[in-house]
């Protein structure tokens, strides 16, 4: 039986979680985006390492809150994409966390980088053995089922497999299983689950908690998850988070937030020499 008791996700991140695989999966609008952001918050309040693989170009929006995380590229970006290279170099040595906005890239340029990116990012974990967390929203785009992009997928596999002792952890993000390559989605321990529909995922489902709960499954509200674990799976409420949102559904007769972010950190300015 599922533990239908409401408990919140802060009291289920801790900071082990850091250097684990927990994927994301449900149906379109049900809350992977926002608890992801969620995520972001808990990582800055206890200055826990994280990095955002941000296709999507929606994961900003943590600096309408929190002034400290380095953006780079995208509208929004402090530091252009094409200085990741230099700007990598300070972040990593002061440990600043920051979001890799790659809205502005098609799919092949995206993979290219996010593939030499993490080949850096694995020696470098290699050398210094620090934890950092990284989030990669929509993670199909790099480590989806089918061809077209297998070096990245390699890439970012090797990271997963092979990198925990030295620090990698990962948050992947999709809507379905079956969009993303078993290998990487092999290696999660935390399943964290939004609703889903489709027999064909919850069969899967089935599979991996070895009981069936796709009533539940089916049943679970927006911002309502199913956290399994080692430990047996539990229902938790996502809450609110402090940030505004720019992935929010836009509703009829309701006008969209205008995001206003905060200027980044001055002393972080200073040490990227950002004038
Ligand atoms: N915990 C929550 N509290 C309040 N509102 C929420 C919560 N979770 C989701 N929402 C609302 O639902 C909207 C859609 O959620 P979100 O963008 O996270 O969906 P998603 O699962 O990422 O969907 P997609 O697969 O399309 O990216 C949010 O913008 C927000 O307005
Ligand atoms: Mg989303």
């Amino acid at each position: 039986m599922i533990n239908m008791i409401n408990k919140t996700i802060e009291e289920w991140y801790t900071s082990e979680k850091v250097t684990e695989i927990s994927t994301l999966i449900g149906n379109t609008g049900y809350g992977k985006t926002y608890l992801a952001q969620k995520i972001q918050e808990i990582y800055c309040v206890n200055k826990w390492p994280f990095a955002v693989i941000d296709k999507m170009g929606i994961h900003y929006t943590i600096r309408t809150e929190f002034d400290e995380v380095i953006i780079i590229g995208g509208e929004y970006g402090d530091v252009e994409i094409e200085d990741l290279d230099s700007a990598l170099h300070v972040i990593l040595d002061k440990g600043y966390n920051y979001i890799l906005d790659l809205s502005e890239l098609d799919d092949p340029d995206a993979q290219e980088l996010v593939t030499e990116y993490f080949n850096y990012m694995f020696e470098w974990h290699k050398m210094t053995r620090k934890p950092r967390n990284y989030m990669i929203e929509e993670c199909d785009v790099f480590i989806g089922q089918g061809g077209g992009m297998l070096k990245v997928k390699n890439m970012i596999s090797k990271c997963i497999t092979k990198g925990r002792m030295n620090g990698f952890g990962f948050t992947l993000l999709s809507q379905r299983f079956r969009m993303i390559d078993k290998t990487p989605l092999g290696q999660t321990r935390n399943y964290i689950i939004f609703n889903m529909k489709l027999t064909n995922d919850l069969a899967l489902l089935k599979n991996l908690v070895g009981e069936d709960i796709s009533a539940q499954v089916r049943r679970l509200k927006e911002g309502r998850c199913i956290i399994m674990t080692d430990e047996g799976h539990t229902s938790y409420r996502v809450g609110t988070k402090l940030g505004k949102d720019a992935a929010e559904t836009p509703q009829v007769g309701k006008i969209l937030q205008d995001i206003k972010i905060k200027p980044l950190n001055q002393k972080i300015k200073d040490a990227l020499e950002l004038g």
